[in-house]
């Protein structure tokens, strides 16, 4: 049986890529293909419990990295390696890149620590393909703060958080260009859905 395929979405807070995944979603059922649509840190019941540990508690930058890859393990087990197993295609809302986005960029851990959990929990698995919203900080934020009453602890972060994490999205986006594909989401929804069509049809 064939192997599945594994898309992830990213982006900083606000960067608009929540409102793309049931119309992926939506469009890769048109395709023909079973699909699982997950998140992170989340997509497990201990991955939720975990989710609301890491956006709710303050902890030691490395505690939240390892909460972040624990979580990963436990997705990783339990949920995306028996879907694609079986042939089905996983659609997942954030995964390492955020990691390196926002735990390296954003907080500033190294990324050669990053890289050391990601060899372990992935063993070589990536994504196939990874769409990256990209926004400016400023226009995200006002996105966030309209649409949110109660800010998590990211989306409580400054600005030169979210730019230090944009620029590390960017920076991974360059250097994993065949992978990432930066979708400009100062465009219109339609633009956007236009682009990913054309993206979700190359697979
Ligand atoms: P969400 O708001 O897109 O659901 O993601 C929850 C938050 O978790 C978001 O602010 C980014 C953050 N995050 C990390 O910091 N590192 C990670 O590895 C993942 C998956 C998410």
């Amino acid at each position: 049986m064939s192997h599945g395929k594994f898309i992830t979405l990213e982006g900083v807070d606000g960067a608009g890529k929540s409102s793309h995944v049931e119309w992926i979603a939506e469009r890769l059922r048109a395709q023909g293909h079973t699909l699982v649509v997950t998140r992170e840190p989340g997509g497990t019941p201990l991955g939720e419990k975990l989710r609301d540990l890491l956006l709710s508690e303050s902890m030691h930058l490395e505690t939240e990295t390892l909460l972040m890859f624990a979580a990963r393990r436990e997705h990783l087990a339990q949920l995306i390696v028996p879907a694609l197993a079986r042939g089905d295609w996983v659609l997942s809302d954030r995964f390492t890149d955020a990691s390196f986005a926002y735990q390296g960029g954003g907080r500033g851990l190294a990324g050669q620590r990053i890289s050391e959990l990601e060899n372990w929990v992935q063993q070589g698995l990536q994504p196939d393909m990874t769409f990256f919203f990209d926004l400016p900080v400023e226009i995200a934020r006002q996105r966030l703060t309209a649409s949110t009453a109660n800010p998590d602890r990211f989306e409580k972060e400054d600005v030169a958080f979210f730019n230090r994490v944009r620029k590390a999205y960017q920076n991974r986006a360059e250097a994993f260009e065949n992978r990432i594909k930066v979708i400009d989401s100062s465009k219109s929804i339609e633009q956007i859905r236009v682009i990913l069509g054309k993206c979700l049809l190359s697979i």
